[in-house]
């Protein structure tokens, strides 16, 4: 029995946003991550190396974006085995977010619903943690970047860039929109890819969660992707729900529940891609078989998010023991 599945009852009996919290100050110190990191070989399992975006992986197993907003838990982060981190969504200007709650667990599910509203201290200071960790930085770290605006979004593409291997563009955040509002994210991004063309860093887009579905939305985002020199997407399988706990009373479901569509979702994806961009796998993934199923469907590595709170820091370590095992 793992450490994490003693404490995760304690842990669970708290609401849902105070869990968060004390897990994010928990993180904020690094050494007692390195010395468990170090004891229990949370760094051990690099199995199978990986590349996505151009950027050399040790592992192809990440956690995904919206765990370190603020770029607040690298230290800590970087020692528990992930074979990268995307972190963000850094938004320009600090935001309060949502009106709490904004997190609930399903736990019989392993799922979570999410209306966080993208909480942010801001680009500026995403940007003095990210450089202040430049020096350490030990593992790929793809910044995930938010914004309402093309200008907004390339702005903080750029600040971003030097101290990070990679950039995640988000398109929209479907929290901050209201019923029956219209985001218009292909036309967006044709925006943004313009006034990014003198990167230098490898971009990479988050597919938005309304368009993953379509076959005609996707096929066009990529092909705009493409285009414009895109290196890699992210696409998962989050959908909208009603939530009565949630402050908002809706909002995105994520973990076990969203595994099959996530899966579904990448297999259109590398087709569509068809080898002309890398795809990152994500929505889901809780054991070794389900990255697998991922990995084996094209995917050029994986983030999660729900696991790494029902399952605990193991996580990645787990999964890619499991994959080693299945490589043997
Ligand atoms: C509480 C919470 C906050 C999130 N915040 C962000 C975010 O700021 N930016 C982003 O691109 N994705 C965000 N996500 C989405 C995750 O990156 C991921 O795509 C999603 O959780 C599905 O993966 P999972 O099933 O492994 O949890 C968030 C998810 C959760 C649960």
């Amino acid at each position: 029995m793992s450490l994490y599945s003693l404490l995760r009852p304690l842990l669970f009996q708290l609401a849902p946003d105070r869990a968060h919290d004390l897990a994010q100050t928990a993180l904020r110190w690094a050494l007692p991550w390195q010395v468990l990191g170090a004891l229990s070989g949370l760094q051990q399992a690099k199995v199978r190396p990986a590349q996505y975006a151009g950027v050399a992986l040790a592992n192809p197993i990440g956690l995904a974006a919206g765990f370190d907003k603020n770029c607040d838990l690298l230290d800590a982060l970087s020692q528990l085995g992930f074979g990268f981190l995307t972190v963000g969504s850094v938004m320009p200007e600090p935001r309060f977010g949502n009106p709490f709650p904004r997190l609930v667990r399903h736990p019989a599910e392993e799922a979570l619903v999410d209306s966080m509203g993208v909480p942010s201290k801001g680009r500026a200071y995403a940007v003095e943690r990210l450089k202040a960790f430049d020096r350490r930085r030990t593992i790929p770290i793809l910044c995930n970047i938010g914004g309402f605006s093309a200008e907004e979004i390339a702005r903080g593409f750029f600040e971003v860039e030097p101290y990070v291997d990679a950039v995640e563009i988000s398109l929209m955040c479907p929290n901050v929109l209201g019923p029956g509002e219209h985001f218009d994210a292909i036309g967006l991004l044709e925006q943004i890819l313009g006034l990014i063309e003198k990167r230098r860093k490898p971009a990479t887009v988050r597919v938005p969660n309304d368009v993953a579905p379509s076959d005609e939305l996707l096929s066009q985002l990529i092909e705009t992707c493409i285009a414009g020199g895109v290196s890699g997407i992210k696409i998962g399988g989050g959908r909208p729900v009603v939530e009565p706990g949630l402050g908002t009373g809706r909002g995105t479901l994520h973990g076990a529940p969203i595994h099959d569509a996530a899966l579904a979702n990448l297999k259109r994806a590398v087709g569509f891609a068809a080898g002309r961009l890398d795809v990152k796998g994500n929505g889901g993934v809780f054991t070794a078989t389900q990255a697998a199923s991922m990995l084996d469907a094209g995917a050029a590595c994986i983030d999660l998010y729900s696991a790494f709170i029902y399952r605990g820091w193991g996580i990645a370590r787990e999964i890619n023991r499991g994959l080693a095992s299945r490589a043997a």
